[in-house]
């Protein structure tokens, strides 16, 4: 029984929508981008996936709204729930796993329908509440009229040492270029804020020397400078700037005062309040290991005490909340966390501006700032990381966009959002499986492995999904950042302590330890088992450079039993994205139709005689044509790496 997507997929169309929405995916698809997650998919790649699935060709259309209505979804990885959202809004009832709880707690935050004015008052309640708490912690004077002012942010210096003594390192003396091609600078002898790179004269003794990144020896007795490890990360910071604005004078770049040390210094004096009962101890894994290696054991110390007293405000006043608000909230202080830790750092000073705050995550993985950026959560406005911007953006703007989705129209010369009547981003949930096909846009939540689910054998449509690439992104090793937090928040709405090995992904390296095929087995046998025997497809996106990628991926669909019945080719990645910037990285993904083995007609693969590794899309369509010839063929399970890595060999490779 033949399925649309069989037959061919409109991939100009999914390559058009995906080169804009890959530049900013969280503006075309608000509410689907309420916490952080790693290696999200574009939505209209997924729409596109989904309405190929839809039987009426009347409603196949990409801008035609609706056409899943009385067909249920699984997606068994659903991380940021593409899947989940997109197949909402055209009228799917869906389920969505995950082995970790955040992406659980965020489907759930984003599709429950709940009154925008429920979570307007919910957020002036605790926004009145930090403000009462730690607000006066938050801001300082204006270095002209001496007026209390806002505070946007405070720079850090990293401390390092040798013989000689302490030394402060910056990424950049320059602090800002002004449209009038003035710099704002930081004097390196004494620490002043001047301009261009002038000293203002008030040199003084006892003043560490400033030192842009990059200087790995003492001019002076030549020994290589040392971090602190033994002192808690974020006191491995000194403050050399405070930036804030002033209603009279405006944007201000001044030196701490006596005020602002004050502050600081209260605020270090607080910091014992805080004793959690929760572990805040950092477990080792594939990317936390880097902070071990700093001699950094919990997560708490990678928060200056003024966060963490934000930290501790937020969770006082979380639990009077009703759930989903609380929930809502929760989620929102967590996500924050990404521009309000002591690992955000300052790119301010790049010529272009392109914004103050460095995230915690801008890449997959943990880096060190030179310069450390300490943002103000609860300065109002448009404020990159600040709580009332990330509201407006990640709530507001969400939930509005959720109750009447638009489409980007890509036709040439022609830039335009159409609203699709009738589609909403927003359903109901259901406990039971059973209860998915009562209704159109219910939704299941089930955290855990989906080596195991409670579905019933043939009781799902299609799987649609988006499985970890190998050892590309260490999600439950990254999220512990904000599941220790989260715990704390929101403590009874999941399964905090589970258990992370679960993870199908593969730890990065050259060992190759087998969990990824393992697991990624155990999870396609799973989906074989609940889809419908012959009309089901299992739809997922996959790439990556290496053969022990490809090969474990080959491996686990056999074990399940799955053939390929196509595959498509789109653009998945910007390459100038901050997190594959010169990584050589593929910009594609391969889109593989997958069906149970049964009912299937085989034998339409041939072997690829080369790969061409020049081209990404080249890359990725013959390693799917490679995969389609590897499910059908009689080879054994042990011979598929060594065909994998001599497909991929050099010698091989057509270049
Ligand atoms: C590539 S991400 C999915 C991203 C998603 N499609 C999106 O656009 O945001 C893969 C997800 O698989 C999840 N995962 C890994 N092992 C799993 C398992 N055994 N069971 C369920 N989910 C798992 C990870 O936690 C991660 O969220």
């Amino acid at each position: 029984m033949a399925v649309p997507i069989d037959q061919g997929f409109d991939v100009e169309l999914a390559d058009r929508l995906a080169q804009v929405e890959s530049f900013n995916k969280h503006l075309y698809r608000p509410n689907s981008y309420l916490h952080k997650w790693w290696a999200r998919r574009c939505g209209s790649t997924f729409r596109m996936i989904l309405k190929h699935l839809v039987e009426d060709p009347a409603r196949r259309g990409y801008y035609c709204s609706g056409g899943l209505e009385g067909k249920v979804i699984l997606d068994p990885m659903m991380g940021g729930g593409t899947t989940l959202h997109e197949a909402i809004r055209l009228g799917a009832s869906v389920i969505g796993m995950d082995v970790d709880p955040i992406p659980v707690l965020q489907a759930r935050a984003a599709l429950s329908d709940i009154r925008l004015e429920l979570l307007e008052e919910g957020f002036e309640t605790l926004m009145d509440h930090l403000h009462q708490r730690v607000g006066s912690f938050f801001v300082t004077h204006c270095p002209v009229c001496g007026k209390i002012s806002t505070l946007r942010f405070t720079l850090y210096a990293a401390q390092r040492s040798c013989v000689c003594g302490p030394a402060l390192f910056v990424d950049s003396l320059t602090l800002r270029h002004e449209p009038d091609g003035s710099r704002i600078t930081l004097c390196p002898a004494c620490g002043e804020i001047g301009r261009n790179g002038e000293c203002t004269g008030h040199a003084r003794d006892n003043v560490p020397p400033i030192l842009e990144k990059g200087v790995a020896e003492c001019p002076r007795c030549a020994e290589p400078f040392l971090e602190r490890v033994e002192t808690p990360f974020y006191a491995r910071y000194t403050p050399v700037a405070v930036v804030g604005r002033c209603g009279v004078h405006g944007l201000f770049f001044k030196r701490p005062d006596s005020h602002d040390r004050e502050r600081m210094a209260a605020a270090n004096d607080r910091r014992p309040e805080f004793s959690p009962r929760e572990d805040f101890g950092i477990a080792r894994g594939p990317k936390s290991a880097d902070l071990l290696r700093r001699g950094i054991t919990s997560y708490v110390d990678l928060f200056s005490s003024r966060q963490t007293l934000y930290l501790q405000a937020a969770g006082e006043a979380l639990p009077t909340f009703p759930p989903l608000v609380r929930l809502n909230l929760a989620l929102l202080v967590s996500t924050s966390l990404e521009f309000n830790s002591m690992l955000c750092g300052y790119k301010g000073g790049d010529k272009r501006r392109p914004g103050a705050v460095r995230h915690t995550f801008s890449h997959h993985a943990y880096s060190f700032p030179y310069t450390a950026l300490e943002n103000n959560p609860l300065v109002p406005g448009i404020a990159s990381g600040a709580l009332p911007y990330l509201f407006a953006t990640r709530i507001r703007r969400a939930r509005q966009w959720a109750s009447a989705p638009s489409e980007r129209v890509v036709a040439e010369r022609e830039q335009r959002t159409v609203v699709l009547a009738g589609e909403r981003d927003a359903g109901q949930e259901v406990i039971l499986p059973e209860d998915l096909r009562s209704g159109t846009r219910r939704f299941l939540l089930v955290q855990g492995s989906s080596a195991r689910s409670p579905l019933e054998p043939g009781s799902v449509d299609y799987v649609v999904t988006d499985p970890p690439y190998f050892d590309s992104v260490q999600y439950s090793d990254l999220a512990a950042f904000f599941r220790v937090w989260l715990r704390r928040f929101v403590p009874e709405h999941a399964q905090w302590d589970y258990d992370a090995s679960q993870s199908a992904v593969e730890s990065p390296g050259a060992h190759n330890t087998g969990r990824y095929e393992r697991l990624l087995s155990s999870i396609f046998t799973e989906c074989r088992r609940v889809l419908k025997e012959c009309s089901g497809r299992m739809v997922f996106t996959f790439h990556h450079w290496d053969p022990r990628a490809w090969s474990a991926l080959t491996v686990a669909l056999r074990r399940a039993g799955f053939i390929l019945i196509n595959r498509y080719v789109v653009h998945s990645e910007n390459p100038t994205s901050v997190h594959i910037a010169n990584l050589k990285a593929l910009t594609h993904d391969a889109i593989l139709v997958t069906a149970p083995g049964g009912c299937m007609q085989r034998g339409q693969w041939e072997r690829p005689a080369a790969i061409d590794v020049t081209d990404s899309r080249r890359f990725c369509q013959s390693c799917a044509t490679s995969l389609g010839w590897m499910l059908e063929s009689n080879l054994f399970d042990e011979e598929i790496p060594g065909l994998w890595i001599d497909l991929l060999a050099p010698r091989n490779r057509s270049v």
